[in-house]
Order: C-alpha cells, then structure tokens, then sequence
C-alpha cells in the first residue's frame, strides 16, 4: 500500500520546542493566519473563553522573562503570546443581560484553560507549519500576580502559559516520548506496560540528555520526574485564582 503522510501529521510529528530564534521577523500576513487557526480550536460550549495577549514592549517582555524565572528566549523571541483564560466577557455580558454570572465552580477554570491551551497548540502547530518554532512558556504562572499587573488583565482572567515564536537558530533532537503502549489503552487503563517499560524508557532518557547537542546532563525520566514532584511548585496559583473571581467550589 502506498501511504503518503498527510502534511499536518508530519509536521506534528516533527515537534521540538524551539529556545533559540534568528532575527528574521515573522512577516504580520503569516502572524494573522497563525492567530486565525489558533481562533478555530473547538471551545467548550463555544464559550470562546481566552484571550491572547501579544507582547511587543521590550520592557513588558523583560519582566515577563524575569517572572518566568529568567527565561531569556521569552525577550528574544521574535513574536511572545501570552494565552490568557478569559471569563471577563462573560461576566459582562451577564451584566449586560441582567442574568446570573455563576463562575464558582472549578469546572470553569478547567474551561478556560483547555480554550487557552487549544488555542496555544492550534497557535504553536500552525507556526510550525509555516517552517517557524516556538516554545510554550508556563513558567509565566511563577508570578501570576505580576503577570496580571503586566498586562492589565482584568477579573475573571488568568494568564495560562506564553508561546515565543520565531524562526529557529537551532533544531534541536526530537526529546522521546514514553512507549505508546503506556499512555494508549483501550476499553480499561492498564497500569502494566508503563510498570514494565519504565527501565528502558529512563535509559532512552539517560542517552537522550546525555548526548544532545545542546545542555547535555545526565538524567533519567524517573529522576527527573521524582525531583518534579518532591518540590511544590507554584503555591501562589490557588490564592490568586481567588482573587481573580474563581472561589473553585
Ligand atoms: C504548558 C507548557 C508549559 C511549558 N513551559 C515551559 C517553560 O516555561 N519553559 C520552557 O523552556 N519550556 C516549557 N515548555 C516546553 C516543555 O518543556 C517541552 O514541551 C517538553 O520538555 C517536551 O519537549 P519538546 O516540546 O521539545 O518535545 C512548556 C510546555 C507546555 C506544554
């Protein structure tokens, strides 16, 4: 059988994040059709609930990189987004209606932030088509405060994640995934294959960080996991959710 390789899958398939950009600016016809396919991301309800915030002002970008812990690529990047849950529309237009505005629930923060991580992927996957790359920056949510401060975002808002865009200064090696038989079941989860396959995908890893081109260390996927989840992480997520409107009941 002959089998050709639809263009989107290959290009998906094809997926590293991207640290480092040239300086060649990203032509605003191409920056309009990235924003366009980002726009039509399937939304729950259709309740459309983010909004993207584009970062020019290098001031704004600094303290944005600052706030991500010194990610220096959030400055440099040709094109920085900021993808933003957005329920201020809503509450508006319950105000506006004279209508209940019931956004307690944490239902809603899961809402708008599978919309703005829909939307960023959408975003991220049609710059990579265009022969960009990007990274997504969650590291902005450190500071949720500041990022709010920032940007100015209203109530009912909270800032999901960044993506930089830009074309590559560097292709990095593909970072391998665990095995497809650890995260595809079918009809009841199984918690075998992942038990058996854990040892030879921290080797896969090992081999991965210890010989890529760039930042090589030596690591395992388990280490590196088990340092993850030993340390809270960004402790300040919960009271500012609350104080943007969201009491997560
Ligand atoms: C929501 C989200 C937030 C992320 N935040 C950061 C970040 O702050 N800084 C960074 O360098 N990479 C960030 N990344 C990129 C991941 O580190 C990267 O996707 C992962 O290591 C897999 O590598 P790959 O994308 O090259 O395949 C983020 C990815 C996602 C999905």
């Amino acid at each position: 059988m002959v089998y050709e390789m639809p263009e989107t899958v290959r290009v998906m398939q094809q997926h590293r994040s991207i640290r480092s950009f040239t300086d060649q600016p990203v032509a605003d016809e191409t920056f309009q059709e990235i924003i366009r396919a980002a726009q039509r991301a399937p939304s729950s309800h259709h309740v459309q609930a983010y909004s993207i915030v584009r970062v020019i002002d290098p001031e704004k970008r600094a303290t944005l990189a600052r706030i991500a812990g010194g990610q220096q690529y959030v400055s440099e990047a040709p094109i920085f987004l900021v993808f933003v849950a957005d329920f201020w529309k809503h509450e508006h237009i319950c105000i506006e209606e004279d209508s209940d505005f019931q956004i307690d629930e944490t239902e809603n923060v899961l809402v708008g932030t599978v919309d703005a991580a829909l939307a960023a992927q959408n975003a991220l996957t049609a710059a990579e088509s265009f022969g960009l790359g990007g990274v997504m920056i969650g590291g902005i949510r450190n500071h949720p405060h500041d990022v709010r401060d920032c940007l100015n975002l209203p109530r009912y808002t909270f800032p999901v994640m960044g993506l930089c865009l830009g074309y590559a200064a560097e292709v990095p090696e593909q970072k391998p995934r665990l095995p497809l038989e650890t995260i595809l079941h079918t009809d009841t989860y199984c918690e075998k294959p992942f038990i058996e396959s854990r040892k030879a995908y921290d080797e896969e890893m090992t081999h991965y960080y210890k010989t890529r081109s760039a930042n090589q260390k030596e690591l395992s996927w388990s280490q590196q996991m088990s340092d993850y989840f030993a340390k809270v992480r960004r402790p300040a997520v919960t009271a500012f959710l609350a104080e943007q409107g969201f009491a997560l009941k």
